[in-house]
């Protein structure tokens, strides 16, 4: 099986902000004024848990979500953790499958793997959420490209369940505008994806933010002429530390904005 699943200069960046990301939020729900006493750890574009970056073989994001999530796991946590991971490719997840056993038998339960589609999977996320009350939700979307992205769904979740669940994607902003163009000349009207991205009235971004939902958004790389991006968002307890070291801002700052309109094909001030 190829274990070229996509990947840019900025990958290893990327999984390594999934292990961190999922440290810090798993040292958060530990907190006393987080009421859900279970949490679903989901990954709806899984692969097959490594990856191919030139000659170089890294961890995919499952291990790093699990590695993440056992670096904050204390032995006493507040909450029952769930994995959830899935991917279209078959191959992929039982690749996955046997390297999540071997490599993590102290988790305090297996990962539920699944050859499903993205959008399937945060169907099935979503009745998880309105027939368990006191479930959480920790989401990363991990897409290859815009045709793939469950956006009308995430955004569905997002209106029902804005408290109970931390949305995470990793997307490219140059991609989207590509396909967007590419279509777009074929007459087609796909204003609906970018206006996704950059309008916040009404857009992806702003259905990330709704209902006093508080996130964060990288802020672009000079160079990387992809612009992938990553935005934390935060159903609730949102972490008082920032990540500005880390080029992480307030989706909601001028900064943020700023970030923004660079990723919707502005050139960043210049
Ligand atoms: C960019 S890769 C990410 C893999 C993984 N997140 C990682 O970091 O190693 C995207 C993955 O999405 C899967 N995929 C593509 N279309 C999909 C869909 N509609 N639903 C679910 N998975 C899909 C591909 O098989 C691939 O494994």
């Amino acid at each position: 099986m190829s274990l070229f699943q996509g990947s840019s200069n900025y990958t290893e960046r990327k999984e390594f902000e999934i292990e961190s990301v999922t440290s810090m939020r798993v040292n958060q729900y530990k907190n006393k004024y987080f009421k859900p006493r279970h949490v679903l750890f989901a990954d709806v574009f899984c692969g097959a848990g490594v990856n191919a970056i030139g000659d170089e073989v890294v961890d995919g994001s499952p291990v790093r979500l699990l590695n993440g999530y056992l670096k904050s796991a204390t032995p006493n946590l507040p909450f029952n953790s769930g994995f959830w991971f899935s991917d279209i490719r078959s191959e992929a997840c039982e690749k996955l499958s046997s390297l999540t056993k071997a490599k993590f038998p102290q988790l305090p339960k297996e990962p539920q793997i699944r050859v499903m589609s993205a959008a399937d999977a945060i169907n099935h996320i979503g009745d998880v959420l309105a027939r368990h009350k006191d479930v959480f939700v920790f989401l990363i979307l991990d897409p290859n490209g815009p045709k793939d992205f469950p956006k009308l769904e995430t955004e569905h979740l997002l209106s029902v369940f804005s408290r109970r669940i931390d949305v995470v994607p990793y997307i490219s902003a140059t991609t989207i505008n590509r396909c967007l163009q590419a279509r777009n000349k074929a007459g087609r009207d796909f204003d609906w994806w970018i206006s996704g991205i950059e309008n916040f009235d009404s857009g992806f971004v702003s259905a990330l933010t709704q209902n006093e939902r508080k996130g964060w958004i990288r802020k672009p790389i000079p160079g990387d002429k992809f612009r992938w991006t990553m935005l934390p968002t935060f159903g609730c307890m949102t972490p008082r530390n920032d990540w500005s070291k880390q080029g992480y801002v307030d989706i909601e700052s001028d900064e943020g904005q700023a970030a923004i309109k660079v990723y919707c094909g502005g050139t960043n001030g210049k």
